[in-house]
């Protein structure tokens, strides 16, 4: 397979959506659509990506940074008028383009490699990718002339009761011949229903100039479902979902209930790791092997080691980092974190802006006190130290090596090292005292 440059269009705001959001950027799996298309295209072997922005492009360049080459469409026009738009940027490149809508998550790396090899086996000046479908919806719908050759493709709303019995869609994925394709873009017209330049109309122009059209038909059609509403969001979402479930599985980690476990697209985990039901595993977190995870736990965006143990109901929240062997149980929020090798925060505990050294023991409904209305600060427990029950540890403060902090109390200046801390009222016992309040009482009702 040839070089070929990627083009990805991303400029229409997606009606159907009814969001604030640029479509593209709403996320399938944790990653947002176009960045699933741009993986695909870059995966495919891309030796360049423009992507072609409009509504919210500054969100979207902004998203991308300096990964791709931005191209902007100041008005839609439609997907041929898009396609236009990046002339420029393609002058004087006279090898294949090819175009992919940012609505069209699900597509794989193969099938672009397919695309290009068809496109330059068969010396075609355009190849488009189709794909049958039982209920065809609202796609374009492909023609082809007597002898089985493409002729053109038309759109759903221009179509006849006829055209519409055509199960053959277009998924709106093209390899193109660059200069031929900007040859015959300028002769396709907005003559159609939605008063549009699109993009399949240049398929007769190329014919008619003389040019080879051919295409080829994805043997999985769900790799071309368009993402153009809620509903359908929610559809590829269910696809993403499986094929992680199906990759995490497949290298060596056991999802007890794959239907209630949820694992974003660029979380790892590593070998012999369990994770239990309605797990949600969010971002970028990477989990070591032979953990176990769940039920009930939701991580975002954290690192954690090997043979840690996580759950029922723990909140493991971005910055968090857990050494090898860490106990992190139920009820357990942490945020920004770091705790090392072996210790243990097993019940009811906010560990917020905190460094948590090796081996310690934090006890049941313990809290760090990170915030004081205006900033953060940081709480530091060393190696070894003892955290009683019930304890408030009021940041910024450092409880030392092999401390004890006793239950109840609440730490507002640091422990040295080896020392115990009690910072809670002494207790007092009243003796013979409820005698005297029954002796009270019953005098009180006599005089009644
Ligand atoms: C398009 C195809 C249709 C195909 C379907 C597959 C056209 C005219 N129709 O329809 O044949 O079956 O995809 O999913 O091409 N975009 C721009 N600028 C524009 C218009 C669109 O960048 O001026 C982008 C959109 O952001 C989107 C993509 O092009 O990512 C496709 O546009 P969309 O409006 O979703 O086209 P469909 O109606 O789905
Ligand atoms: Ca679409």
């Amino acid at each position: 397979m040839g070089p070929f440059i990627g083009l990805i269009l991303a400029a229409g705001l997606g009606k159907r959506m009814r969001s604030a959001l640029p479509k593209v950027l709403h996320e399938v799996a944790g990653v947002p659509m176009v960045d699933h298309v741009f993986r695909t295209v870059r995966d495919a072997g891309a030796k360049k990506v423009l992507v072609l922005v409009g509504h919210g492009g500054e969100r979207i360049e902004e998203h991308f940074r300096a990964n791709v080459e931005i191209v902007w469409q100041k008005e839609q026009l439609g997907t041929g008028h898009a396609v236009m738009c990046a002339a420029d940027a393609l002058s004087g490149y006279d090898g294949a383009v090819v175009v992919v809508p940012g609505d069209v998550p699900l597509l794989q790396a193969s099938s672009i490699r397919h695309l290009v090899e068809q496109h330059e086996k068969s010396g075609s000046a355009a190849t488009m990718l189709t794909m049958v479908l039982s209920d065809p919806a609202a796609y374009g719908r492909v023609v082809r002339d007597g002898a089985g050759r493409v002729t053109g493709v038309v759109e759903f709303k221009d179509a006849s009761d006829e055209i519409r019995t055509v199960r053959e869609v277009n998924t709106g994925v093209f390899c193109f011949s660059t200069r031929l394709l900007f040859e015959a873009l300028p002769h396709v017209t907005n003559d159609n229903q939605q008063g549009e330049y699109y993009l399949p109309d240049v398929i007769p122009v190329l014919i008619s100039r003389g040019h080879a059209v051919s295409a080829l038909t994805l043997s999985d059609p769900l790799e071309g479902m368009g993402v153009n509403s809620r509903v359908e969001l929610a559809s590829a979402e269910r696809v993403m979902r499986d094929r992680k479930r199906w990759e995490v599985m497949d290298s060596g980690v056991t999802l007890v209930d794959p239907g209630s476990t949820f694992i974003d697209m660029d979380v790892r985990i590593g070998r012999d790791t369990v994770i239990l039901p309605f797990t949600i595993i969010q971002g970028s977190t990477s989990i070591g092997e032979s953990c176990s995870v769940g039920p009930y736990v939701n991580i975002r965006d954290a690192v954690v080691g090997d043979g840690c143990k996580i759950g029922p109901f723990s909140f493991i929240r971005p910055g968090t980092v857990l050494a090898d062997s860490v106990k992190v149980g139920d009820f357990v929020e942490v945020k920004n974190a770091k705790i090392a090798t072996g210790s243990k925060v097993p019940h009811l505990t906010y560990v917020g802006d905190a460094i948590i050294g090796s081996g310690v023991n934090v006890g049941a409904g313990t809290i760090t006190c990170n915030y004081d209305g205006y900033k953060k600060h940081t709480t530091v427990i060393e190696d070894g130290a003892f955290i009683g029950a019930n304890s408030n540890l009021v940041a910024p403060v450092t409880v030392g090596r092999e401390a004890y902090v006793a239950t109840g109390s609440t730490v507002t200046t640091d422990v040295p090292p080896g020392s115990l801390a009690i910072a809670r009222a002494r207790q007092e016992n009243k003796e013979g005292w409820v005698a005297k309040l029954k002796a009270t009482r019953a005098a009180r009702e006599e005089n009644r």
